[in-house]
């Protein structure tokens, strides 16, 4: 074989296959992103942190990711170590709504976008962030009223047969206080039934998003409340743990008292199979690859929408149980 054959087949042909595989593989996209979540309180918060992983990662986008344990004091120490290290973008979900404004200043003066995921937050100069990718809070709240008076309503006249002088008891056990999914599941909720004066809340307390609180606050509530209609409540591992303290005391989640859930979780879907709950709304975790999306577009200095709502849907009692979704969380 001549030299120069040699040369082509073992070297240079090697070499061009070589660094053209490089460059359609994702790690070589060269954007560094950091990711200050918020904590591992519920099933929904593991699977989100999932999909953020699993999304970089088949973006070729590196992340550097980490997690607050429910501190705000840490996301705020976690962004500034991510401008400290210029990250091409920042992402956060911020823990509760307010007291960015220092720490997103600082990011705009540093010169790197700002990408708020999951939770919304209170500013008063919005410009300090790029965009909000997350789920739409407000329709959580006001999908679940919606059910409840449909619960209510007689199918054949359309009239919702609840009485004001004898109102529907609803206990509601919100989520972290000052937080946007606590705030906005309260206020939809609160909007729709504002119309009708045949809901009372009669309670309502936060559980901070976590099962062991929801066990918790429903054995305070079973113990100080006789007559409970409905249980309306923004997450389903609060959920799961209540419905774990009504079953305790022979109570039947479903069926002696009316159960309204936010997120969708595996648990809470086999829960509303059995009848033990009535209503789930979905709150979508997967916001992974979106989120990367987005991050590709601002480290390549293009501008994003400023809201972007995952797609959610309503699961009711009233579904072929059939045909329900299967999660992997
Ligand atoms: O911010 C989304 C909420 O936070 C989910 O509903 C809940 O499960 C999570 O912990």
């Amino acid at each position: 074989m001549k030299h120069g054959h040699f040369f082509l087949i073992f070297l240079v042909i090697p070499c061009i296959l070589f660094f053209s595989c490089i460059k359609k593989t994702p790690e070589t996209k060269g954007i560094i992103l950091g990711f200050s979540q918020i904590g591992a309180e519920s099933a929904w918060r593991n699977r989100n942190t999932r999909s953020i992983h699993e999304a970089a990662a088949a973006a070729g986008i590196k992340l550097l990711f980490f997690n607050a344990e429910q501190k705000q004091e840490n996301q705020i120490k976690a962004i500034r170590s991510f401008i400290a290290y210029q990250v091409d973008v920042i992402a956060f979900v911020p823990i509760v709504s307010y007291g960015w404004e220092n720490v997103l200043e600082e990011a705009r003066d540093a010169n790197i976008p700002v990408l708020i995921c999951d939770r919304e937050i209170d500013i008063y100069n919005e410009r300090l962030y790029a965009g909000y990718l997350g789920t739409n809070m407000l329709k959580q709240g006001q999908s679940s009223a919606e059910y409840l008076l449909k619960k209510y309503t007689d199918p054949e006249t359309g009239e919702i047969l609840v009485d004001a002088d004898n109102p529907v008891r609803i206990i509601e056990l919100s989520g972290t206080v000052g937080s946007s999914p606590e705030t906005l599941r309260a206020q939809g909720f609160r909007e729709v039934l504002s119309e009708y004066p045949g809901f009372e809340i009669i309670y309502s307390e936060s559980g901070d998003f976590l099962r062991s609180k929801g066990y918790e606050l429903m054995c305070h509530i079973l113990e100080e409340f006789q007559d409970i209609d409905v249980i309306y409540s923004h997450n389903d591992s609060m959920t799961l743990g209540a419905i774990d303290a009504m079953k305790e005391r022979g109570i039947n989640p479903g069926r002696d008292i009316i159960i309204i859930s936010i997120d969708a979780e595996q648990a809470a879907i086999d829960a509303l199979i059995r009848g033990e709950i009535n209503c789930l709304v979905e709150c979508n975790p997967n916001q992974g690859p979106e989120i990367m999306r987005l991050v590709d577009s601002l480290a390549n200095k293009d501008n994003i929408p400023r809201i972007i709502y995952m797609v959610e849907e309503v699961f009711t009692e009233w579904d072929d149980l059939s045909t329900l979704p299967t999660r992997g969380y």
